[in-house]
C-alpha cells in the first residue's frame, strides 16, 4: 500500500520499481519484441503538414570537447543576439538529428532506440527565420511552422516564472512522446521519457558552449499554455523542458 504522505512523484517512483519477482515474468518483456513495438523504432511518429523552413548544413567550430565541456554554463544575462539559420541548424542537428556518417542513428542514446523526444522551437529574435512557433523534423532536417507571430509577451506574461527569460533568441522546447513510450515500457515509461529529454538537453547545452551562445534550461513553465501553443495534447506527446538559447 502507498504511504499517503508521500508526493505523487514518489509514489510513481516506488510503482514503477522493478522488482525481482519481474526476473521470472517474462510475458511483461516479451512485449518488447513484438512486431508493432520493435517498428516503433524507426517510425518517424509526430510530423506538422503545412509550410517548411529548409535548414543549411550544421557547421560546429573546431573546438576541443575539453573546451566545450569547460565552457557550458547555464546563463540568464539575455541581450539583442539575433538567431542565425546556420546556429539553429546545428542546434536542432547536433541535439535532435540523425548522423550524416551513420543511418537511423543520432547524436544521443534514447530508450529503446525509439527517439521519444521531440523538439520545438520559439523564435523570437531573428533576421533570417520568420518569428514563430516551429516543430524540428529531424528526418527532413526541417523547420515545420505550427504558426507565425511574435511569442515574447505571451512568454513573459502567461508561461515563464522568470521574466527574463522571453528575452532569449529562441526557446526550444523538448517534448516526450510518452503514448509511444508507454507502449512498450508501460509502468517504467515516465521514468524512460524524463531520461531521454535530459540526454538531448545536454547536447543543446554543448552545442551551444561551442557556438559561443547563451544557454539556459528551465522547467518553470505552465504546461498547459505550452502545449496548447504547440498543438500538442499534453498527454500522449506533452512538454517537459524548455531551453532558452540567446
Ligand atoms: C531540468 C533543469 C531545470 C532547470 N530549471 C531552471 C529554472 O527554472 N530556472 C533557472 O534559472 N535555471 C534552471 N536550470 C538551470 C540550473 O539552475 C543550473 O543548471 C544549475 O544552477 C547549475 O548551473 P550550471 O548549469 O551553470 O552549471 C535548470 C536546469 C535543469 C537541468
Amino acid at each position: 500500500m502507498f504511504d499517503q504522505r508521500l508526493y505523487p512523484s514518489q509514489k510513481y517512483h516506488s510503482a514503477s520499481r522493478n522488482s525481482s519477482g519481474f526476473m521470472h515474468a517474462l510475458n511483461e518483456h516479451l512485449i518488447h519484441y513484438r512486431d508493432d513495438i520493435v517498428q516503433l523504432k524507426d517510425k518517424v511518429t509526430f510530423t506538422f503538414k503545412g509550410p517548411t523552413v529548409p535548414l543549411p548544413r550544421p557547421a560546429l567550430p573546431n573546438v576541443s570537447l575539453e573546451h566545450v565541456l569547460e565552457n557550458r554554463r547555464s546563463q540568464r544575462d539575455f541581450v539583442h543576439n539575433p538567431m542565425t539559420l546556420k546556429n539553429l541548424a546545428t542546434l536542432l542537428h547536433y541535439s535532435a538529428g540523425y548522423k550524416h556518417t551513420e543511418a537511423k542513428r543520432k547524436y544521443v542514446p534514447s530508450s529503446g532506440g525509439m527517439n521519444s523526444v521531440e523538439v520545438f522551437a520559439f523564435v523570437l529574435s531573428s533576421e533570417e527565420i520568420p518569428l514563430g512557433v516551429y516543430h524540428y523534423s529531424s528526418f527532413n532536417h526541417e523547420l515545420e511552422e505550427i504558426n507565425l507571430g511574435d511569442y515574447r509577451e505571451w512568454l513573459k506574461t502567461h508561461v515563464f516564472f522568470q521574466q527574463e527569460f522571453s528575452q532569449a533568441s529562441v526557446v526550444i522546447v523538448l517534448t516526450s512522446m510518452i503514448g509511444k513510450l508507454t507502449k512498450k515500457y508501460l509502468m517504467r515509461s515516465y521514468r524512460l521519457g524524463l531520461i531521454d529529454v535530459g540526454h538531448v538537453s545536454q547536447n543543446i547545452y554543448l552545442a551551444c558552449a561551442a557556438l559561443d551562445l547563451k544557454v539556459c534550461a528551465s522547467a518553470g513553465f505552465i504546461d498547459h499554455e505550452v502545449d496548447e501553443a504547440l498543438k500538442i495534447d499534453g498527454d500522449e506527446n506533452a512538454s517537459f523542458l524548455t531551453i532558452m538559447v540567446n
